[in-house]
């Protein structure tokens, strides 16, 4: 399983990046905003440290408009991911871009006819959201299962990137089901470390090793 790092925050990738824990990461305007800087540096800036996709998002809403800002963004780095949504331009952006080599991961996906479109579109990626549909009382993590047995059935060779995680347990299920890369952000990624009777049992270690009144160094 793939780990992308769902931010622009430059210190948070490089943090995690040390410790190998990034294949990937993954920017949308609303993180961009976030990090306060210029998309065109701040994406610069990751792909000098991350040697996997990096996806930088189109905000145009044509397919000729969202094509020639792919190509923009893709000219930052050789493992630039162009992000398109799910519209019907954001296809037909994406079979133009991908027809040309660069690699598209296809966002906003809510559904498992989404995905197949996506798929048949030429998309290497492609990212539905669980959160959101967990928003709206649905379960998200049912989608990636489907989304999974379809890719399968027709051996779509499109990844499966789970997005839109919020929760350590959004990441477990992903790992079940089999989805081929989460992308979440580094709180819930550093979240995965902790358990609390991992807690409880340094505790009593720590107590019962101090009683020993020993040291290793
Ligand atoms: O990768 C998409 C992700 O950033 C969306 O997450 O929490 O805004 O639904 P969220």
């Amino acid at each position: 399983m793939k780990f992308f790092v769902d931010t622009a925050d430059v210190p948070a990738i490089a943090e995690l990046n040390d410790l190998g824990m990034v294949d990937g990461v993954t920017t949308n305007p609303s993180l961009i905003l976030k990090s306060g800087r210029d998309i065109l540096e701040v994406t610069r800036e990751i792909c000098s440290i991350v040697k996997g996709p990096v996806s930088a998002e189109v905000v145009a809403q044509k397919a000729d408009d969202m094509i020639a800002e792919g190509r923009k963004l893709a000219g930052i780095a050789p493992n630039i991911a162009v992000k398109v949504p799910l519209t019907w331009d954001g296809l037909k952006a994406c079979k133009v871009l991908s027809g040309e080599g660069r690699m598209v991961n296809v966002t906003l996906c809510f559904s498992v006819n989404q995905a197949i479109l996506a798929a048949k579109a030429g998309a290497s990626f492609i990212s539905p959201f669980i959160g959101r549909l967990d928003d709206i009382n649905m379960e998200g993590a049912d989608l990636i299962a489907d989304i999974r047995q379809v890719y399968d059935n027709y051996d779509f060779k499109t990844e499966i990137l789970a997005a839109s995680i919020r929760t350590v347990n959004h990441v477990s299920q992903c790992a079940l089901i089999g989805a081929d890369v989460i992308t979440a952000p580094p709180s819930v990624i550093k979240a995965m470390a902790s358990h609390v009777l991992t807690d409880k049992g340094l505790d009593q270690f720590t107590r019962d090793w101090a009683k020993t009144g020993q040291k290793i160094l």
